[in-house]
């Protein structure tokens, strides 16, 4: 964004960031806050700064009155300073500056308003407390650094926008007020007052309501939604958050696949970062099967591999009772910069013990292509061959196997993986590497309530083949479904919708919901696909991974302006709060 457009309908001419060579001898006006003053006795200099950037301001006795207001001044003072554009003396050039070879003499400071020494310094090279940012925010956000995770976060949404309008997708805006949208999550609840005893919910998606669009011939929507969940928070998180969320009409699973690349390659574009489409692609079973996740990092390449058959007879007594019990036997290799130590290798150990593993082994190949472990003694030669071989592992090689239950060893695996990247620094820094996971299952086994959940949500259409399995194994039911994953994160989530009310009530039925609430709680739905829905599918993304992960941040919390803490509360406003008693009693709720 070029900074000029902030001069229009402004009292000032020029912005701080943007002054050069080009402007000497210029007069200007400038308003902004203080950096910083430095006063070397007869000349005082502040450093003044806006959106834009800093300028140096210089004030000495000839102009007076600006002389003796600067010796006033403290940082974070709001200022409008006028003044002439000169050349910085020889030596006292900052090429650490874009306006570093410049100074603005001022002829004229008027205080806009004064500040309280503010709790931190505008600093971004300062490691502040993050409780005391989210206090403070409004602070924290004036720092540069977080100020560009907002510009970029604008650059992404308004690319998104701009993308999307180019298409012929229509914006329209859905209720926040609504009916539960199941997405797996608890509702957040919002009492009515007309309605005592009623509540709205606020929606976890407008996954309906795009859907009902459809039915509606809008045939392509979009809605940059905010989202509202109440689920343990974590790093990638938030109880509200925002959706890029999409919805077309007549469209394949291909024809979506392909809108979303380019839309990436718009997105990516528009902040200067070139994307490779089409992107890779690994069914649900294969991302399990090699990464031990279904939103595998592919910047490195650790491939899991399978051992059981190599160690179908072996004599080592773990790993043969292992198999005797329906286990399975997996590892991986790594080829460490540096020989990991026996402390790193037993803290590995510890890790995947940490994560329900009984035990992790290693195996060092030598020079020589034996192995040195703790366990080599009770393997045979063929086993060590044959393990080497399917691992493909070469001389400074460390191999880690585990042997579990078939639930386990891909959970233990994957984990080991992406710590591994982490110790080894594997993940090349600034790659985006997108990859599809696809050919989810429909449905997955909730051990506790003893049935069927969906995998993703209940409007997701079946794959044609797996329509006969839906009565008889309905665990192996294929979902035309894809989630879209960047570096290890789910960034994205959608389906094709089941749009026949018989196919919708069949698997609500699946799903334990009776005749009474299929009604109550997505009757207007199942009425909607009467009436000529057509086939439609979606996706939606969450935006502030996207912008997290494009600005390299580790938190979603960094780039939402006014994020809630882990225990969901907002530290600067104190939200959530208590209210009146008389509100309490007009919605007639009694707390408990
Ligand atoms: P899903 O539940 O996968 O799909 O959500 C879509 C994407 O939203 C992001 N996301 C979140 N971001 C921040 N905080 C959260 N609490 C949070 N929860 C989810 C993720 C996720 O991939 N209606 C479907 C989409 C569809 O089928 O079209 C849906 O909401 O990046
Ligand atoms: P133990 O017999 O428990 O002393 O284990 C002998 C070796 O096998 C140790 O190096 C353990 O870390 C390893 N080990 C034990 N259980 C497992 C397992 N389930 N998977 C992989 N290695 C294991």
């Amino acid at each position: 964004m070029s900074m000029d457009e902030l001069l229009e309908y402004s009292i000032r001419t020029d912005v701080c960031g943007g002054l050069t060579r080009t402007d000497l001898d210029r007069d200007v006006i400038l308003a902004g806050w203080v950096q910083k003053r430095r006063d070397h006795g007869g000349l005082i200099f502040l450093d003044m700064r806006d959106r834009s950037g800093l300028a140096q301001v210089v004030v000495d006795p000839s102009a007076p009155e600006a002389f003796a207001l600067a010796e006033k001044i403290r940082p974070e003072y709001v200022l409008s300073v006028k003044g002439r554009v000169g050349e910085r003396p020889a030596g006292t050039v900052n090429p650490a500056l874009a306006t570093g070879e410049i100074e603005v003499k001022a002829t004229a400071i008027e205080i806009l308003n004064t500040s309280k020494t503010p709790p931190f310094e505008i600093d971004d090279t300062l490691d502040v407390d993050e409780n005391l940012r989210l206090r403070y925010r409004y602070l924290d956000l004036r720092r540069p650094s977080v100020l560009g995770n907002f510009v970029t976060r604008h650059k992404v949404a308004a690319a998104a926008r701009t993308f999307l309008n180019s298409k012929g997708f229509l914006d329209v805006d859905t209720p926040i007020l609504t009916k539960s949208t199941p997405e797996g999550a608890r509702d957040f609840l919002v009492p009515s007052r007309v309605r005592a005893g009623h509540f709205y919910a606020l929606p976890q998606s407008p996954q309906l309501f795009k859907q009902i669009l459809m039915v509606a011939g809008i045939e392509r929507y979009y809605q940059l939604a905010r989202c509202f969940r109440d689920e343990d928070l974590r790093a990638d998180r938030q109880p509200e958050y925002t959706q890029i969320d999409i919805e077309m009409s007549y469209a394949t699973q291909e024809n979506i696949l392909a809108m979303v690349e380019d839309l990436m390659a718009a997105i990516f574009a528009a902040v200067d970062i070139e994307i490779k489409t089409p992107f890779p692609r690994l069914s649900h079973h294969e991302a399990a099967a090699r990464y031990g996740t279904d939103k595998p990092d592919i910047r490195f390449e650790l491939i899991i591999h399978d051992l059981t058959e190599v160690f179908a007879s072996t004599e080592f007594k773990v790993f043969a009772d292992t198999i005797a019990k329906g286990g399975i036997i997996r590892g991986l290799k790594v080829c460490p910069p540096e020989a990991f130590t026996r402390r790193d290798l037993d803290d590995l150990t510890q890790f995947a013990v940490g994560l329900g593993a009984k035990g992790l082994a290693w195996f060092v190949v030598e020079a020589d292509g034996q192995v040195r472990s703790p366990i080599a003694k009770f393997l045979s030669e063929s086993e060590t061959k044959a393990m080497l071989a399917g691992l493909k592992a070469h001389a400074d090689d460390v191999i880690f196997v585990v042997a579990d239950m078939a639930q386990l060893v891909p959970n233990i695996l994957g984990a080991l993986r992406t710590e591994l990247a982490i110790r080894l620094n594997l993940a090349a820094p600034r790659a985006f590497d997108f990859l599809w996971v696809t050919d989810f299952p429909l449905f997955k086994w909730n051990e506790e309530e003893k049935r069927l959940d969906s995998e993703h949500h209940p409007f997701t259409m079946p794959k044609v083949e797996s329509l006969p399995l839906l009565d008889e194994r309905p665990l192996e039911a294929v979902a035309q479904a894809y989630d879209l994953v960047l570096n290890g994160v789910e960034l994205g989530s959608g389906t094709l919708r089941i749009h026949q009310r018989a196919l919708q009530e069949k698997v609500l039925k699946m799903l334990g919901l009776d005749a009474e609430e299929m009604e109550e709680k997505f009757g207007f739905l199942l009425e909607a696909l009467e009436y000529g829905a057509p086939p439609h599918g979606g996706v939606a993304f969450g935006l502030d991974r996207l912008v997290m992960l494009i600005q390299g941040r580790a938190s979603i919390r960094d780039v939402i302006a006014f994020p809630k803490t882990q225990s969901a509360t907002c530290l600067m406003t104190g939200a959530p709060d208590e209210v009146e008693p008389a509100q309490l009693r007009d919605l007639r709720i009694k707390p408990v």
